[in-house]
């Protein structure tokens, strides 16, 4: 057989299925195959809310490797977890990345200890806390109050630190179940109040030039929305 493709170049070796860096063969041990396959179950057959996004989440970060991570609405923890496994993987190969949860309630997520060295979690309305931001971060994850003018207000305070390498997920465009449509329904009061958080980031992007922003929603459960400035 040929060493080289159609196109004259030489083929790239054949796959091998068996290959393990060091860093896997020493560090994976049963507390970070057990995180992943919690991640995994929750993804397949877990019980919806944020369920399916979780592999997403770990991807995401396996992928860009964030050094800085923040999530506005943390609640039971199910998006925290996948955040801080993130982390932790990362962390393995060396490369440094933690994540601070901002939730206005306490959680109950019980923090596994070999994870809790990543996490920072602060009780304070995301708003409160935006205001009083002194640098960016790499990755953001916004998933709290979910009101047209909340989610606009929080796009708004992160802006100056938004660059082209910073991604920004939105949990519920789509809500209420809306997929594959974002949601637009209006409500005069309540957590969804305007058009949800759809709005907001409508508002947002029209304001800010929608040629400079990219969107792409992956639409189940609510839809996960991936937020880019181009
Ligand atoms: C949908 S839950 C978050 C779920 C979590 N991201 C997950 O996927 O498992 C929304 C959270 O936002 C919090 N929240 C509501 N209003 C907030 C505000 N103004 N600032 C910060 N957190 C808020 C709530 O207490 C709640 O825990």
């Amino acid at each position: 057989m040929s060493n080289t493709d159609i196109y004259g170049n030489e083929k790239p070796k054949p796959m091998n299925f068996d290959w393990l860096s060091n860093t896997a063969k020493s560090n994976f041990d049963g507390d970070v195959i057990n995180s992943i396959v919690r991640i995994i179950d929750d993804t397949i057959s877990g019980p919806g809310d944020s369920s399916f996004h979780q592999a997403t989440l770990l991807a995401i970060i396996l992928s860009t490797k964030p050094n800085n991570i923040l999530e506005l609405g943390c609640r039971d923890g199910r998006s925290t977890h996948s955040l801080l496994v993130g982390c932790q993987l990362l962390n393995l190969y060396g490369i440094e990345s933690k994540l601070t949860s901002v939730d206005i309630e306490d959680t109950t997520f019980q923090c596994p200890s070999h994870l809790k060295h990543n996490w920072n979690f602060v009780i304070s309305d995301a708003i409160d806390f935006l205001k009083n931001q002194s640098h960016g971060y790499d990755l953001i994850m916004i998933d709290d109050w979910h009101t047209s003018e909340h989610v606009y207000n929080e796009l708004t305070l992160l802006k100056p630190f938004i660059t082209n390498k910073t991604i920004i997920l939105l949990h519920d465009l789509m809500h209420s179940n809306s997929t594959p449509e974002y949601n637009d329904t209006i409500f005069t009061d309540g957590e969804f109040e305007g058009t949800g958080p759809w709005g907001g980031v409508n508002k947002f992007i029209q304001e800010n030039g929608s040629h400079k922003y990219e969107l792409c929603t992956i639409p189940v459960n609510h839809g996960l929305t991936i937020m880019r400035k181009i």
